[in-house]
């Protein structure tokens, strides 16, 4: 294999930040050296090597790869993590990698949650590999996607289509499947439970006898169909994001409330000790795509008619479920029992 990495050169002689960036993360791979050739796509000059090439594959932004195999034929490849993992092939999981034991529990929770949350991402996956998701729908799991990407290894991700998101959250969920190249899960309620329970109880029931009823259906139980098929999960949950419910949110645990693939199901939180102001400086720091929700106040987002933007000052989770007591803010994703969706055979 033979590949040409195109860099594009400002005017003031400078290479583009994208491109440094695209560089530093091949060089932290120790992969450099498997870029046979650098050529530079100059502003202002179409003759330029990198501009003919960017004609001919049309590509109008670099940095790009032209990646030429054994026989000779040629494929241009946009993203650089796409690249990453063709010259580093994912390792598959050792065969060890099944179902967490209490005694791992033991020996390895102390070490992880000394560790940096990369770290713990590195080591989910290559403990589980495709057998560990990552649960997403905030900020925090996009942080988690952007590790587990920089780090070449396979993983999966899902999210909870509870029907009821902003539109700008499923904006997003697209924009982020295709700024990573990864395959995003999107799950939905079954649908006989939901249409019994809209039948029921009519859209808004949550304002009237609290949200569990409502969660129990959109959220828990695909949650739980989904877990089904994983050996482990990840979460973006914090310590800080409630002191009522997450103040001792563990890094690595045995998840409490779910069955896995082969009957125990490992949950890690690698963000549990990172504060906001931690996430958002990861965010800005790697480019990370985030939420337009974000621009407007909202600070922790879930459904659209349970989520409100936040003032200054104010806790995230006030924006949750407003109208209930702080005690009453989980819905059953992270805590212990969850509640039985109703009309569901279990
Ligand atoms: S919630 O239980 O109150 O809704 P929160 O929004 O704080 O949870 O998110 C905590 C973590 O739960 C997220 O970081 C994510 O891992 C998971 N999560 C919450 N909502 C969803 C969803 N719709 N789809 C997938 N994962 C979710
Ligand atoms: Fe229903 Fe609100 Fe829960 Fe979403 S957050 S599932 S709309 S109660």
């Amino acid at each position: 294999m033979h590949v040409t990495m195109v860099k594009k050169q400002l005017e003031n002689g400078e290479a583009c930040r994208k491109c440094v960036q695209a560089e530093e993360l091949l060089r932290g791979r120790g992969l450099w050296g498997k870029i046979d050739r650098v050529v530079w796509a100059v502003e202002g000059q179409s003759d330029s090597e990198g501009m003919e090439l960017g004609q001919r594959f049309g590509i109008a932004a670099a940095p790009f790869f032209v990646v030429r195999d054994e026989r000779g034929d040629e494929q241009a490849v946009v993203s650089t993590l796409s690249l990453l993992r063709e010259l580093a092939p994912p390792l598959q999981p050792s065969a060890s990698a099944s179902a967490l034991s209490p005694d791992e529990i033991d020996s390895l929770g102390p070490k992880l949650s000394a560790s940096e949350p990369a770290e713990i991402v590195r080591f989910a996956l290559s403990r589980w590999g495709r057998q560990c998701a990552i649960a997403w729908s905030g900020a925090e799991d996009i942080v988690l996607i952007d590790m587990a990407a920089q780090t070449g290894l396979p993983f999966s991700v899902f999210c909870l289509d509870t029907g009821r998101l902003h539109p700008e959250t499923y904006r997003l969920i697209d924009k982020v499947r295709r700024h990573y190249g990864i395959e995003i899960e999107v799950l939905s309620p079954e649908a006989r439970a939901l249409q019994a329970f809209v039948r029921q109880k009519g859209l808004f029931s949550f304002y009237e006898d609290g949200h569990k009823e409502c969660c129990a259906v959109r959220k828990v139980e695909p949650l739980k169909r989904a877990l089904f098929g994983y050996d482990a999960w990840m979460t973006g949950q914090r310590q800080d994001q409630s002191p009522a419910t997450r103040g001792d949110v563990p890094v690595l645990q045995l998840d409490p409330s779910f069955e896995g693939k082969n009957g125990v199901l490992a949950k890690l939180n690698p963000l549990s000790r990172y504060s906001s102001a931690q996430v958002w400086q990861y965010i800005r720091a790697h480019d990370v795509p985030y939420n337009e929700l974000h621009e407007r106040g909202f600070v922790s987002i879930g459904c659209e008619p349970c989520t409100r933007a936040v003032l200054p000052g104010q806790h995230e989770r006030e924006g949750r479920w407003w109208w209930e007591d702080a005690t009453r803010k989980e819905c059953g994703l992270h805590s212990a029992q969850p509640p039985k969706p109703p009309g569901l055979a279990r």
